[in-house]
């Protein structure tokens, strides 16, 4: 990076914590405050956005680098590592990156299917790490997959599938089905028609369905790229998990964005979304990613009346919070509770708050873990203490950066007693970036 760029004249994502760090490191025997639960062996894996250039154009763009925690019989190590795609080794411009399926930045998701650990961004296909977090190389399903693929997919709890679609802004198919057994094979590749590109960043899925959604940020090459349009409306398709467009039933809803839902499950004749909904975002374009009043995400119920064909919307708290999460066991089923991280409102640009948030969806009731002055969250993530222990027996996992002792920390809540101070706090060798999603891999 020139270094004749002052600081305060970067763009926000690469300010402060948002700012990459340059060394891949690896440290065991970390320092630990309290103690790390028995329990919990595995490893949490988290990626984010971090340019290796110091620069990138957009939050969305920064090669993707992961940061794995790995806990074993009360002991803590950390690695971190980029994701060493065609887009790391070339440092591409977003526009050369669009033309290669593989060319992904790799730097917004992290999933656990069928022994592979995969990293994912939407607009390419899934990039394969190893337990050390070293790239294996570009998941492509036998050759079956040359196009996008979210980073949101949903592996049911159920059956071991992996549920995950595509969206392609520039050329038709706009949007494609991906079902892969619970062996990794891509056993159904299935386009979705859908009136124009929008920019569909995760979705849904139940026990019998998927629900995509259609929100209004359209993809309009001659105003510059993505661009939030209400007058092109918003609706959920929901389509059996093994179904075709054929099946897809569209229901209109009031136009908004959703980054994230929490969950969502069958209840007789309906279908219930949880959502973080926002009125809308990136109505100035791409650089306006919102988290002004108007564009902060809170928690919503969507109810899908399948006889009807209408859609009940409710506002279920006015707390803004994003990265939504649930026992990963109750994905598609219904769940008792979700796990949300606090944004701090109007800022204009995304900031995790010092709040994490366990809502339970039956009382409609919220409790709160502060994480303390000057820090800031992470996704908070449900590890169960045991494969078999109940819904909310477990711990919540999270990296949390105190910007006042530039200290990054993996926390670990007690869900049952989310208010309760940390059980653990494992101190991190290095300052760990505000990225994106992570996830908990139990050995
Ligand atoms: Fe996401």
């Amino acid at each position: 990076m020139t270094t004749a760029i002052k600081q305060e004249e970067l763009p926000w994502h690469l300010q402060g914590n948002w700012a990459p760090v340059q060394d891949e490191v690896t440290t065991t025997d970390l320092a630990v405050e309290g103690e790390i639960p028995r329990d919990l062996n595995g490893i949490y894996i988290r990626n984010g956005m971090n340019p290796r250039s110091g620069w990138s154009d957009h939050w969305f763009f920064g090669n993707g680098m992961v940061h794995g925690v790995e806990l074993a019989d009360g002991k803590a190590s950390y690695r971190n590592r980029y994701v060493k795609t065609p887009y790391y080794e070339h440092d591409m411009n977003v526009l050369s990156a669009m033309a290669d399926s593989k060319a992904s930045p790799a730097n917004t998701h992290v999933f656990r299917h069928a022994g592979r650990i995969l990293t994912l961004e939407e607009a390419h296909v899934p990039w394969e790490i190893d337990r050390k977090l070293e790239t294996v190389g570009p998941v492509d399903f036998g050759g079956k997959l040359d196009r996008a693929f979210t980073a949101h997919p949903r592996i049911c709890p159920e059956t071991g599938e992996m549920l995950a679609f595509g969206y392609s802004p520039m050329l038709p198919p706009h949007l494609v089905y991906y079902r892969i057994d619970p062996q990794g094979n891509l056993v159904q590749f299935e386009p979705i028609e859908i009136p124009r590109p929008v920019m569909m960043h995760d979705w849904n899925v139940t026990r019998n369905h998927v629900v995509f959604m259609d929100l209004p940020i359209i993809f309009a090459l001659e105003e510059g790229g993505f661009v939030f349009k209400e007058e092109c409306g918003a609706r959920l398709g929901v389509m059996p998990r093994n179904g075709t467009n054929a099946d897809v039933r569209w229901f209109e809803i009031n136009p908004c964005y959703v980054f994230h839902p929490l969950n969502s499950y069958e209840d007789g004749n309906t279908i219930v979304l949880h959502v973080c909904r926002q009125p809308h975002s990136m109505k100035g374009g791409m650089q306006d990613v919102g988290n002004k009043e108007d564009t902060s995400a809170r928690l919503w119920r969507w109810t899908i009346d399948l006889v009807s064909g209408r859609v009940k919307e409710e506002q279920i708290d006015d707390a803004p919070g994003d990265f939504p999460r649930v026992d990963d066991r109750r994905v598609g089923l219904k769940a008792r509770y979700g796990y949300t991280l606090g944004m701090v409102p109007m800022t204009g640009s995304p900031r995790y708050d010092r709040w994490v948030y366990k809502y339970d969806l039956e009382t409609g009731t919220r409790r709160v873990h502060d994480l303390g002055k000057n820090v800031g969250g992470g996704e908070p993530v449900f590890a169960p203490r045991s494969p078999d222990a109940g819904e909310d027996d477990g711990f919540v996992l999270l990296i949390a950066h105190d910007e006042r002792q530039n200290q990054s920390s993996l926390v670990v809540l007690d869900a049952q007693n989310i208010e309760a101070a940390p059980i653990a706090i494992v101190k991190l060798p290095q300052r760990v970036p505000y990225g994106a999603h992570g996830n908990w891999l139990a050995d």
